[in-house]
C-alpha cells in the first residue's frame, strides 16, 4: 500500500476533499494508495477533527516550539517519514519550507495554490487578482521546488471574476475548483507512477 501524508494549517477542506475522493474512487483497491496521516503545525486546525473522525492518524507539530526553520523542518521530516510516504501533499499548509525539506521530497511533494500560476504567487491572491482587473482567476496544482509557488504545473482550473466580487466570494468560487482538481491531479500522478 502506498501512503499519502497531507500537511494542513487550517480548515483542511482540500484535505477533506482528497480523503472523500479517495474513498469514492476506491484508491485503496484501484491505486493501492491511502491517506495515512494528516499533520498540522496548528493544534486548532479544524481539519484535524475531520481526519480523526475518519480514523486517519493525526500529528500536531507546533512551529513556534522550534528555534529555527531548519529545526522545525527536520522534526517535520521525521514525523512525515514515519509514514513512509509515496507522496506528500501541501493543502493550505502556511509555512515556507527550507531547501533541505524540498530536496528531501523532490518529485513527490505537491501543492495547491489559489491562483493561475505563474501569476500571483504568495499570499492574498484573490484581492490581487481583483485589483489587477483580471477577468479570470483560478487554482494550480504544482510540484514544489525551493522557489515559492513555482515548479512544474500538473493541473489548473479557471473561474470568472465577476464585477461585484470580493476576495471572499472569489475565494469561495476558486475553492470549489481546488476541491475538484487536486484529487484528480493526485490520481493522475499515482497512475503515472505505475
Ligand atoms: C486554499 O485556498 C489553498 O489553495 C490555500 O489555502 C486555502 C486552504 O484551504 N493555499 P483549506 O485549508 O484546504 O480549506
Amino acid at each position: 500500500m502506498k501512503n499519502i501524508v497531507i500537511l494542513i494549517s487550517g480548515s483542511g477542506s482540500n484535505m477533506a476533499a482528497m480523503v472523500r475522493h479517495a474513498q469514492q474512487e476506491q484508491w485503496s483497491k484501484r491505486l493501492q494508495t491511502r491517506v495515512s496521516a494528516v499533520i498540522s503545525n496548528k493544534a486548532e486546525a479544524q481539519g484535524l477533527d475531520f481526519a480523526r473522525a475518519q480514523g486517519i492518524a493525526t500529528v500536531v507539530l507546533d512551529h513556534k516550539a522550534f528555534d529555527s526553520r531548519e529545526a522545525f523542518d527536520a522534526a517535520l521530516m521525521d514525523e512525515i517519514d514515519r509514514f513512509e510516504p509515496t507522496l506528500v501533499l501541501l493543502a493550505g499548509f502556511m509555512r515556507v519550507l527550507t531547501a533541505g525539506f524540498v530536496t528531501h521530497y523532490a518529485g513527490r511533494l505537491l501543492n495547491i495554490h489559489p491562483s493561475l500560476l505563474p501569476s500571483f504567487a504568495g499570499l492574498n491572491t484573490h484581492q490581487r487578482a481583483i485589483d489587477a482587473g483580471c477577468r479570470f482567476a483560478g487554482a494550480t496544482v504544482h510540484q514544489v521546488t525551493s522557489e515559492l509557488d513555482h515548479g512544474a504545473i500538473l493541473a489548473q482550473a479557471v473561474v470568472p471574476v465577476l464585477p461585484d466580487d470580493t476576495a471572499d466570494t472569489l475565494a469561495a468560487r476558486v475553492l470549489t475548483q481546488e476541491h475538484r482538481i487536486y484529487p484528480e491531479a493526485v490520481a493522475a500522478w499515482l497512475r503515472s507512477q505505475g
